[in-house]
């Protein structure tokens, strides 16, 4: 091997990292700049949705290229991508521009393929191939700035992602408890398509911007996001459960109170979420979430996951759904 091929290997790493639901949710931004969010989240990092992006920086090398599920990125997301790598470059003093290849791993249209799996990938895998080696801190504050929900799908299990204070650049995501503490289940029910969604950059904007509800919600996010850590601590599903659901209503409410509202729920959405309801009033403790798309995400334990499955299979509406378990964080091969 030359020189020049070492050089290039050194300058090359795969990362692979899975997609989280937050139980408690991150809607607005403290600093846009930073991407610092306004409320302090925790989410659970989610078994088998997995992003794989493998980042080689090539010396003479002038721009990016960029590759997602085989097809070339188009200029918005390769501005966000080179974004993210600008950072690396930066801090590596790396002059070089990077052939960038992801690709998801979701089930088929599993209606899940979020920015979490893949930025936290990216960023792990950029920061790998820059020899700036395994920190899973700074790799979780690379990632945060570009999409706050990727700084927690850079660890595994419950993870929490603290309030940011403008300026902070360097926020963190943290391990609250590894994916052995509890033995829960997401049973993600894909729905049927809505109107065109709203992303959440732009939604979450909007609503600091427009809804009366915003102030509200930044004040009660915190609190909720307390009861839901000591609901996942104590392993309690029937702690757990009302005060994920609140925290998703309260999202929900704010972003729809924007203006023009941002109304992500469809049909099958309040069916599904419905027949949730009915479980519970039938004996099983099982509570529903969305995130910024008319999916539902239904929390149960292990035990009762195939019945809550068949269940909302059965729902109209709903075309497919997946079980996942927790998950692990971000796994490098250089
Ligand atoms: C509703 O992390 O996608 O899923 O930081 O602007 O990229 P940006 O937003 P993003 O927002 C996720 C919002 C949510 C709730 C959550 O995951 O906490």
């Amino acid at each position: 091997m030359t020189d020049k091929q070492k050089r290039a290997k050194r300058m090359e790493a795969e990362a692979r990292a899975n997609a989280n639901i937050a139980l408690a949710k991150y809607w607005g931004k403290a600093d846009i700049a930073l991407n610092l969010p306004a409320v302090p989240s925790l989410s659970l990092t989610l078994k088998g949705l997995e992003t794989i992006t493998r980042v080689r920086f090539e010396e003479g090398r002038a721009g990016d290229a960029i590759t997602l599920d085989g097809r070339a990125a188009t200029a918005k997301e390769a501005a966000r991508v080179t974004k993210l790598l600008d950072q690396v470059r930066a801090k590596a003093r790396l002059p070089f521009g990077a052939v960038v290849v992801t690709e998801n791993r979701f089930p088929t249209a599993a209606g899940l393929a979020s920015s979490a799996s893949g930025f936290a990938a990216l960023a792990a895998a950029a920061h790998h191939a820059a020899g700036l080696g395994d920190k899973p801190k700074v790799i979780s504050a690379i990632a945060r700035q570009a999409s706050a929900s990727a700084a927690r799908s850079v660890y595994g299990g419950f993870v929490k992602l603290p309030a940011g204070k403008p300026g902070q650049a360097t926020l963190s995501a943290r391990q609250t408890f590894a994916e052995d503490h509890w033995d829960v289940r997401i049973v993600v029910a894909e729905t049927v398509r809505g109107p065109k969604k709203v992303g959440s950059t732009e939604g979450m904007e909007r609503s600091r911007r427009t809804s009366p509800f915003y102030a509200s919600w930044v004040e009660a996010a915190p609190a909720l996001c307390r009861r839901i850590e000591r609901a996942v601590k104590a392993r309690d599903l029937d702690a757990l459960g009302p005060a994920m659901e609140q925290s998703t209503w309260a999202f929900h409410a704010c972003a729809m109170a924007s203006d023009p509202g941002i109304v992500y729920p469809a049909p099958a959405t309040l069916r599904a979420i419905d027949a949730v309801k009915t479980m519970r009033e039938d004996g099983l403790s099982v509570w529903a979430t969305m995130d910024a798309g008319p999916h539902v995400k239904a929390l149960c334990a292990a035990k009762d996951a195939r019945r809550v499955a068949a269940r909302l299979s059965r729902v109209e509406g709903v075309t497919k759904t997946r079980t996942c378990r927790p998950g692990p964080g971000v796994r490098v091969k250089a």
